[in-house]
């Protein structure tokens, strides 16, 4: 008893700021800048420089902990944020150590990973961005935002925004893919999820746009290495979508550990200080990576912790993500005079600018409320969200005589180490996801919908990455009593995502081998492929009669595959990234230059001095924006409102879409645009629009897209944003390999 009262005279003291324990309703605090100005105008220089550090709790690492006095540390108002902490019971509790004990009882701002769900896991985000879908993963975003919020969590290292072209980086599956628009479409639509309409609402949490920048261009796709580029490419291709989410108000950034042409993006000035926060007017604080600034000792940047530390400041980081420099080292640089007040006082104030927006000062325990917590848990409608997500992200790379969709009564093999794996396929980065036992596997999923008559074996076969050969008996005698196979094959969830890069990219172990070996079976197969990256399919493609590309599709993941597979979801993902040929051939994208040679299908005598490979097509196996549907989409009649577009016009571009086939479908319509001439050389086409339609069988419909002059900007020679006059050429269709065409002019 004793105890508790000392605990709630304690919490009374902690109100000095309107700060009243969970049970109270908020109190009305002044307004921001003068409440943030009051406040760091009672603090010391080092109490201004630990609301930079960011400690690591015991939950999951991805590298070193920050040290083990961490509870001595937030009791001394050491810490301004902490990261891994999980769980409202739990973050509530570390709370009150930092309110309740620390000087000026500043609330502690809890970080967490939610990249793809919080609990209730949605497809990795390669996978949503296949749906094209920005409606679908704002609410993904949204759903996890209120589960993550209820479980104590304010701010998610989400979304990933990195371009990414390059398949042998593991890391392609938490981002939206190779193309700008798409990317930066996705981008504002995953603040816009996290943040809500107001972040002071305890089911919003702080976003952030990460890794800050190019780390997507890492040299040969491996994880961490150097990026080099022009500026040019930088700001036209990787930085978009980092801008776009700015314009949609996130509040937050990460650094990227990769250098860029020679500096570290950690202690990139021009980067974090002249673009972000001057060009682009960003407001709100950046953070390292996981001891990303110690790093630039290694990268050969630095010399020691405290010069990293001085370096990142005063290059416009805010705050250090575990690595413990700025708490060991900037008074030090302060008092040597190598980092400013000003430079300190910028910094300290975008962190408590941040939790003010969070509402965190009016009650620090806005977010620790576990009634909340168990109630927004895997509640129903968010598995009802993650299953239509699920379905919309499921890319049909090819059906070979209709073999799918399959007939409920058939009588079916179903092989592979996924087939009945519940483990992997919510993929990696899944927080606090659960595996076995909660997510539905495809076997789970086939049960749930055919029910306990249906006609169906489930064997693995094959490990997933082992080369155990000795299941495979059982799996290919069902195999031969079926009517057709389904091999459920793919990757290890953690095989794709972070320090994941491989140069082998081919399905994994002995699974290639044995689907050769069912294929002399000569039944028909479908493939159903999950994995966190494009595989190279070039066998699988010439011998498999459907393949339907899942990624890790989550918590629902089986039962969306199971309602695709047999016609209860008409696939309609498109691919945000291409699919290689080989290896040999990345990074190819859609988007690239035309070179002063391009190889156009030439003959045999005139294609030797283009650029081609000798010993392989150009073109990528298949293509951004490619994806079957069990339907079919014919496009006619495009229309250009005007062939003269000047610059303070908008030109309407429509197009027919009608369904031919003979099921009712989603088809995403995309508009591409080429500059013919440029005062620099432009991408042979660019994604410039998209919109999915519904259409019944037999039903046509008119989309219409809108381009202004605005959308057709690019960095010119002077390094300016602007479009040049001169011809374009349109493409409109159901993929990057459109072939629908028309032309306009831009006139002054
Ligand atoms: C390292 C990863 O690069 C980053 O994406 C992640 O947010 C942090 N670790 C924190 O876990």
């Amino acid at each position: 008893m004793r105890r508790r009262l000392l605990l709630l005279s304690m919490l009374t003291l902690a109100s000095g700021y309107g700060q009243k324990k969970n049970d109270d309703k908020s109190v009305k605090i002044k307004p921001k800048a003068e409440f943030v100005a009051d406040l760091m105008s009672k603090m010391t220089v080092e109490e201004k420089i630990y609301q930079l550090v960011q400690f690591s709790s015991d939950g999951t690492v991805t590298g070193r902990k920050s040290g083990d006095n961490y509870i001595t540390r937030i009791q001394q108002g050491k810490v301004g944020s902490v990261l891994n902490a999980t769980g409202a019971a739990n973050n509530r509790m570390i709370q009150k150590l930092a309110v309740e004990n620390s000087r000026l009882k500043i609330p502690l701002l809890f970080g967490h990973d939610v990249i793809h769900g919080y609990k209730t896991i949605f497809p990795i985000n390669l996978g949503m961005a296949s749906s094209f879908d920005p409606a679908a993963v704002e609410k993904a975003a949204r759903v996890a935002a209120v589960e993550a919020s209820a479980g104590g969590i304010h701010w998610t290292f989400a979304p990933m925004v990195d371009i990414a072209r390059d398949p042998r980086w593991g890391r392609v599956s938490e981002g939206s893919g190779e193309d700008v628009y798409l990317g930066s479409k996705l981008a504002a639509a995953n603040v816009r999820g996290f943040q809500g309409d107001d972040l002071s609402k305890n089911n919003t949490i702080l976003a952030c746009a990460k890794h800050f920048a190019a780390y997507g261009a890492a040299e040969a796709g491996r994880d961490y290495n150097t990026t080099d580029m022009s500026e040019r490419v930088l700001r036209d291709t990787y930085l978009p979508p980092f801008h776009a989410a700015v314009d949609a108000g996130v509040k937050t950034f990460m650094a990227s550990f990769n250098e860029i042409s020679g500096v570290p993006s950690t202690g990139n000035k021009h980067l974090l200080r002249d673009v972000l926060k001057e060009e682009w007017k960003f407001d709100g604080m950046v953070v390292s990576d996981y001891t990303g600034v110690n790093e630039m000792i290694a990268h050969g940047f630095a010399k020691d912790d405290q010069d990293a530390a001085q370096l990142a400041l005063n290059a416009g980081m805010d705050m250090d993500m575990v690595g413990g420099t700025f708490m060991n080292t900037l008074k030090k640089s302060y008092d040597e005079g190598k980092v400013s007040i000003e430079v300190i006082n910028d910094a300290c104030k975008r962190v408590l600018d941040v939790k003010y927006d969070l509402g965190l000062f009016e009650d620090p325990y806005r977010y620790f409320d576990e009634a909340r917590e168990k109630e927004n848990t895997y509640k129903p409608d968010f598995l009802e969200a993650a299953l239509d997500v699920a379905k919309k992200s499921m890319v049909l790379l090819k059906n070979k005589n209709n073999v799918l969709p399959l007939k409920k009564d058939m009588k079916i093999a179903f092989v592979g180490p996924l087939a009945s794996d519940e483990y992997n396929i919510i993929g990696s980065w899944a927080a606090l996801g659960e595996r076995d036992g909660r997510a539905v596997s495809v076997k789970e999923g086939v049960m749930n919908l055919l029910g306990a008559n249906a006609k169906v074996t489930f064997d693995a076969g094959v490990e997933l990455s082992g080369n155990k050969s000795n299941m495979m008996k059982a799996a290919y005698a069902n195999a031969l009593k079926a009517d057709v196979i389904v091999a459920v094959m793919g990757e290890r969830e953690n095989q794709s995502g972070e320090a994941g890069s491989q140069t082998n990219i081919d399905l994994p172990g002995m699974q290639k081998e044995f689907l050769m070996q069912l294929r002399g079976l000569g039944k028909p197969i479908v493939l159903v492929l999950m994995n966190g990256r494009p595989l190279t399919l070039s066998w699988e493609d010439e011998n498999i009669d459907a393949i339907l590309e899942t990624w890790w599709s989550g918590t629902r993941g089986g039962d969306a595959i199971a309602q695709t597979l047999f016609g209860d979801n008409n696939p309609n993902g498109k691919l945000p990234i291409s699919f290689p040929r080989s290896v040999g051939q990345i990074p190819v994208y859609y988007n690239h230059k035309n070179t002063g040679r391009p190889y156009l299908g030439q003959s045999d005598s005139e294609q030797k001095y283009k650029s081609r490979y000798t010993d392989s097509d150009n073109s990528p196996l298949y293509p951004f924006g490619y994806g079957l549907s069990y339907t079919k989409f014919d496009y006619s009649n495009l229309k250009l409102s005007t062939a003269k577009l000047k610059f303070n016009e908008k030109l309407k571009i429509s197009v027919e879409v009608t369904n031919t086939g003979n099921y009712a479908g989603d088809e995403v319509v995309q508009l591409y645009v080429k500059d013919v001439v440029g005062s620099v050389t432009r991408p042979v086409r660019e994604l410039k629009g998209f919109e999915k339609v519904n259409l019944k069988k037999g039903e046509k419909k008119t989309v219409t897209f809108e381009l202004s002059s605005d959308d057709l900007k690019f960095y010119n020679i002077d390094m300016q944003n602007t479009a040049e006059a001169g011809d374009f050429e349109i493409f409109v269709g159901g993929s990057s390999d459109a072939t629908l065409n028309g032309k306009f002019e831009l006139v002054k």
